[in-house]
């Protein structure tokens, strides 16, 4: 074959770099501030993405139990509320796709033009679960998109024959600072058409103690996921972190509502990073923090919706009243003739 004398860069390749590449620069600008941290976000490569479905079996982890029991319980209704019209179930974030699950199979029972579209950045991740929900759910229709939420929400508002039910569950919300969780909200916003339908689940505030058993489990699996931070830049960036060395550490703030999960040097260290060419010194006890997880109120969850554009349809929680899935409508004023 002739050679062409130029090359279309392949966009999984791309990504993958581009992912590397700020994985470096959060670890370098992170672990360089004081006081250190590293985003939640890259605890999630493979190893975490198992150890996070591990914590999803565990007795102190509630919030999965509750959202599952909410979908099983009230998925008919929320479908109701899409009217009977085609509809797009758009999942962010699907994770392992389960409690999806629950909320497709109610969907397929009623026999609607369902299409099931996750969109996720990672191409290998949307080939799994794809695979996966395809085996799960015969006959449904499947449209994923690889790329970044608001590109591929925007782009999929362009077709406006069908309605879209945007669900983003397992309170990944919480994970957000209030400040963006402001920001995504309007985003989404901003993506969707009149009438479009989102279901969002929130950890709610409750006692402490519960609190800290779900993010300091017996068997230790949310320590070694949270440590997973530091294992992944020693696979990833040749770093040279003894684990044995550090230990997770989560607390409650009464003031924000959140847990805050830290990993904390024990002793005073120097540990480097070959792939970034450089050390970084810890402090006996200096903690690196690593992760936020909100709790909210409904009435904060309340004005979140009106603050940002959306009118309440409906609110579900579980029987204990630990967790909310919350049905929001895009509401917007028609441009004036
Ligand atoms: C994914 N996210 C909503 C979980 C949470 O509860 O913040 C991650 C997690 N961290 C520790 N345990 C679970």
């Amino acid at each position: 074959m002739n050679d062409p004398g130029y090359r279309v860069l392949d966009p999984a390749e791309l990504a993958a770099a581009g992912a590397l590449r700020q994985f470096s620069l959060d670890v370098l600008h992170g672990l360089s501030e004081k006081p250190k941290r590293l985003p939640s976000r890259w605890i999630y490569d493979g190893v975490g993405s198992e150890l996070f479905s591990a914590i999803c079996e565990l007795d102190e982890y509630y919030p999965t139990r509750c959202e599952a029991e909410i979908l099983t319980r009230h998925a008919p209704e929320i479908l109701g509320h899409t009217g009977t019209g085609p509809i797009d179930i758009v999942d962010l974030g699907a994770g392992d796709g389960r409690k999806t699950s629950i909320v497709l199979t109610a969907t397929l029972k009623q026999k609607r033009d369902v299409r099931y579209v996750p969109i996720d950045i990672s191409q290998s991740a949307m080939q799994g679960l794809v695979k996966d929900m395809r085996t799960r759910h015969a006959g449904l229709a499947v449209g994923g998109l690889v790329g970044e939420y608001f590109d591929a929400l925007t782009w999929l508002s362009q077709d406006t024959t069908r309605r879209n039910l945007v669900m983003f569950l397992g309170s990944n919300i919480g994970n957000f600072s209030k400040v963006q969780t402001r920001v995504f909200l309007r985003q989404l916003w901003e993506a969707l058409n009149p009438g479009d339908l989102v279901l969002i689940g929130w950890d709610l505030k409750k006692d402490i103690d519960l609190l800290l058993d779900a993010y300091n489990d017996a068997k230790g699996v949310t320590a070694q996921f949270n440590l997973n931070l530091l294992a992944r830049i020693n696979r990833d960036l040749g770093g040279e972190f003894d684990l044995k060395n550090f230990r997770h550490y989560a607390t409650y703030d009464v003031y924000s509502g959140a847990v805050e999960s830290y990993i904390v040097s024990m002793v005073r260290q120097s540990v480097a990073v070959r792939g970034l060419r450089i050390s970084f010194d810890f402090d006996e006890w200096e903690p690196i923090h690593t992760e936020y997880s909100y709790k909210y109120l409904q009435s904060d969850i309340r004005t979140m919706a009106a603050d940002t554009g959306f009118e309440i349809v409906s609110e579900y929680e579980d029987s204990r009243r630990w967790f909310t899935d919350t049905l929001w409508r895009v509401t917007k004023e028609k441009p004036r003739a």
